[in-house]
């Protein structure tokens, strides 16, 4: 097991070891034809291997395509994840099978997570949609349909309470998050990086560390819009770490 050296975070961006984006995955666009967001690969085995140990079992309430379930694996852990689009998650079962390996993932709404018992799992390893920015398969239980924000954070902060429930004492949770601005209503800024951590206190997580993951610049159109409408464009994520 290629044991991975204790690096500073800043760096896991440059780290040769593990590829930026899984070479094999599943590439995903919207109903626009838009590309969908892909979870970063080497940030997924910093975490993994930085909050667990070989033999954990890592749980993700909302699993997406691959990434975290092949970097799961691949470190010698164990992965359940719910990814509640039965589209997505066919395909991901299917890619497991053409790459032979087999993670536990459910069919079903990681808000509820009602296939885990309580303290199976070891560590959270998660993203959640960022609101409705960007939409996923519409069915019951798609987060990324909400219309309202607090319906959306209310339902986070039941996956949070879950996530609390189906982890042993002492574990981490790490959530990659965004803040996103609210273009259907009036434009503002939301911050869903600060009520995910005001969340998880109120669910008895501790919050633990707030890192900022810088990413490419925005194009130039980004930038320009953005200059027109008085706000910046984005060019980070934030990796939070909470501990029950
Ligand atoms: C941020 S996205 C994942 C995309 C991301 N870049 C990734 O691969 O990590 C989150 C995923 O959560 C799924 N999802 C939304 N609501 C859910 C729910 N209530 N339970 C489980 N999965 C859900 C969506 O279908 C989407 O595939």
């Amino acid at each position: 097991m290629t044991k991975i050296k204790p690096q500073s975070i800043m760096t896991i961006q440059f780290d040769r070891q593990y590829p930026y984006y899984l070479e094999d995955r599943i590439k995903d666009i919207n109903k626009s034809g838009v590309p969908l967001s892909e979870f970063n690969y080497r940030l997924a085995n910093f975490c993994i291997d930085y909050w667990s140990k070989e033999g954990d079992t890592i749980i993700d309430p909302f699993a997406g395509r691959v990434t975290r379930a092949v970097a799961t694996e691949k470190l010698n852990r164990n992965y359940i994840g719910y990814e509640i689009s039965p589209d997505t998650h066919m395909r991901s079962i299917n890619h497991f099978e053409k790459i032979g390996i087999n993670p536990t993932l459910h069919n079903s709404n990681g808000i509820w997570m009602k296939e885990t018992n309580d303290g199976v799992g070891d560590m959270i390893l998660t993203c959640p949609p960022y609101f409705n920015i960007e939409r996923y398969e519409t069915v019951p239980g798609q987060l990324s349909d909400y219309f309202k924000y607090d319906d959306f954070l209310r339902d986070i902060r039941l996956s949070i309470r879950n996530s609390y429930r189906v982890v042993k004492n002492e574990s981490f949770s790490c959530w990659v998050v965004a803040d996103v601005r609210n273009f259907h209503r009036w434009g503002g800024l939301l911050d869903l990086h600060g009520d995910i951590i005001t969340l998880h206190k109120l669910e008895g997580w501790r919050h633990w560390d707030t890192i900022i993951l810088p990413y490419a610049a925005s194009n130039s159109y980004q930038i320009h819009s953005a200059k027109n409408n008085g706000y910046t464009s984005k060019v980070h994520e934030y990796l939070l770490v909470f501990r029950k």
